[in-house]
């Protein structure tokens, strides 16, 4: 991206693993380290920075992170360029981090993102190796610069995670949960949307928990609607904000899905109608072992309530397979959740036993081959549902938030339903990125829907 003799400090490519608070996380040091003079790389070929933001929640995130920073740091490789680590594993392992991989210049843990510019000077200097894994308690106000450009954005609104599912290393690496302010989150939004940005997503980890374990708003404030929970509150606040087209929020849990989140989702303008709400399992057994705090029962009922106020919502969910002790049985009762549910889409996961959460001292008794088995019947099973739903959707005109020219075809422009859905279409002159067009579906597969633009319609 920069000329040859430029004078900036360097150019920074980073690379992001795991969730969407990593890529949020991964736009914030980028934008961190352009405001300290560095540039961005294209490629990690044209850096001379590269940063790898790593995920724990698999072992097969972390492997892939730690063979990442093998291959760019080994001597072959390296040509002269500072390698460094940040995220959840740097958080997880510490010093072990670097340990694992010869040659690393620093590991920066999730909370520490701010003290980039300074440790990679200091790198510079000589001084490295860095390691700052940090204390997930301290340093709460989440880094907040954002790239220019996109029509839509991440903000992260609750940090850190409470529930202790028992397979998961989250709550271990990102620390307990922490909301930031209402009036923080709505500066955030009012700079983003002046900047052009037409779409929030509010980010937390269980984000139905916003405001559970500290106070978002002052005493005094009232909510126009009469709404009394924080998150309706947040979202009721967020859609005030001048220029904004739509909100999304995630991920959910069925224990958040109260009524008043439905009349919100129905009444607030700009709130879209899908919802991203991990179910894990479909076995009550499971469930309890998962220390998921619902039934099967319960996370239908979620669903109905929410579906009641939002008839239109689209759902997709997590759902691991192979979770100690699953057994035929309880991974049947999975399918049968599956299809009660009609997940729009479904994200599924082999279970990975995660050192120091409880689960990981139980015997992970399903063989890799059979989870590899459930993972394809459960995809397989989906692909059918999701396309069947897609499918209801063809020959309806449907509103798009166009998002840009398409990764795979850049003659074609791609964006987003309110429901979430990816769709494909031509585009015609002055379309800008952020605008909302119509399209009329001709065509569904199970993960995008195509069709041409509508006449007029373009806002
Ligand atoms: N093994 C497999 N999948 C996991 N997830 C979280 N922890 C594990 C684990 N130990 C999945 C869950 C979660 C998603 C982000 O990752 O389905 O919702
Ligand atoms: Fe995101 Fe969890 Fe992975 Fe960290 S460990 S990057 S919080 S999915």
């Amino acid at each position: 991206m920069t000329e040859p003799g430029d004078k900036g400090a360097g150019r920074v490519f980073v690379k992001t693993y795991g969730c969407q608070m990593n890529e949020r996380d991964s736009e914030a040091i980028a934008a961190l380290l352009v405001r300290a003079g560095y540039t961005l790389a294209a490629d990690e070929a044209g850096a001379d920075i590269v940063i790898v933001n790593t995920c724990s929640v698999r072992e097969k995130a972390e492997d892939k992170a730690i063979g990442k920073l093998r291959l760019i740091s080994s001597a072959r490789n390296r040509r002269g360029r500072i390698v460094g680590a940040v995220g959840c594993m740097v958080q997880r392992l510490g010093g072990a981090a670097t340990a694992r991989v010869k040659g690393l210049d620093f590991a920066v843990g999730p909370h520490r993102l701010h003290t980039l510019p300074a440790v990679i000077e200091a790198v510079r200097a000589g001084r490295g190796p860095i390691i700052d894994a940090g204390d997930p308690e301290e340093d709460r106000e989440p880094l907040t610069d954002h790239l220019p450009g996109g029509p839509t954005a991440f903000v992260n609104i609750l940090l850190g995670c409470d529930r202790y599912c028992t397979y998961c290393i989250v709550p271990h690496v990102r620390g307990r949960e922490w909301s930031r302010p209402g009036a923080s989150v709505l500066r955030e939004v009012e700079a983003l949307a002046g900047q052009g940005v037409r779409e929030v997503t509010l980010l937390g980890q269980s984000v139905m928990s916003y405001g559970r374990t500290n106070a978002v708003w002052p005493a005094d404030a009232v909510s126009p609607r009469g709404f009394t929970e924080p998150l309706p509150r947040l979202l009721e606040a967020v859609a005030a904000v001048p220029g904004l087209r739509r909100i999304r929020f995630t991920s959910g849990h069925p224990v958040g899905c109260s009524a008043e989140l439905g009349r919100a989702m129905a009444e607030v303008p700009g709130v879209c109608d899908h919802l991203h709400l991990p179910v894990q399992s479909g076995s009550d057994r499971v469930l309890k072992r998962m220390h998921r705090g619902y039934t099967a029962a319960d996370y239908l009922a979620a669903v109905a309530r929410l579906r009641a106020a939002v008839p239109t919502l689209a759902l997709t969910s997590d759902i691991i397979v192979g979770f100690p002790g699953e057994t035929q049985e309880d991974f049947e009762q999975t399918q049968a959740l599956m299809e009660a549910a009609q997940f729009d889409n479904v994200y599924i996961f082999k279970y990975s036993p995660r050192e120091g959460t409880p689960a990981a001292r139980w015997a992970d008794d399903v063989p890799d081959d059979e989870k590899m088995r459930r993972n394809h019947v459960l995809l397989r099973d989906q692909d059918r549902l999701g396309l069947a739903l897609n499918q209801a959707l063809v020959g309806t005109t449907v509103a798009v938030l166009a998002e840009g020219p398409s990764l795979r075809n850049t003659a074609r422009w791609a964006g987003r339903t309110t429901t979430n859905k990816i769709v494909i279409f031509e585009p015609r002159p002055g379309l800008r990125a952020g605008d909302i067009v119509s399209v009329q579906i001709d065509r569904a597969a199970a993960q995008t829907l195509y069709g041409p633009l509508a006449d007029g319609h373009v806002a």
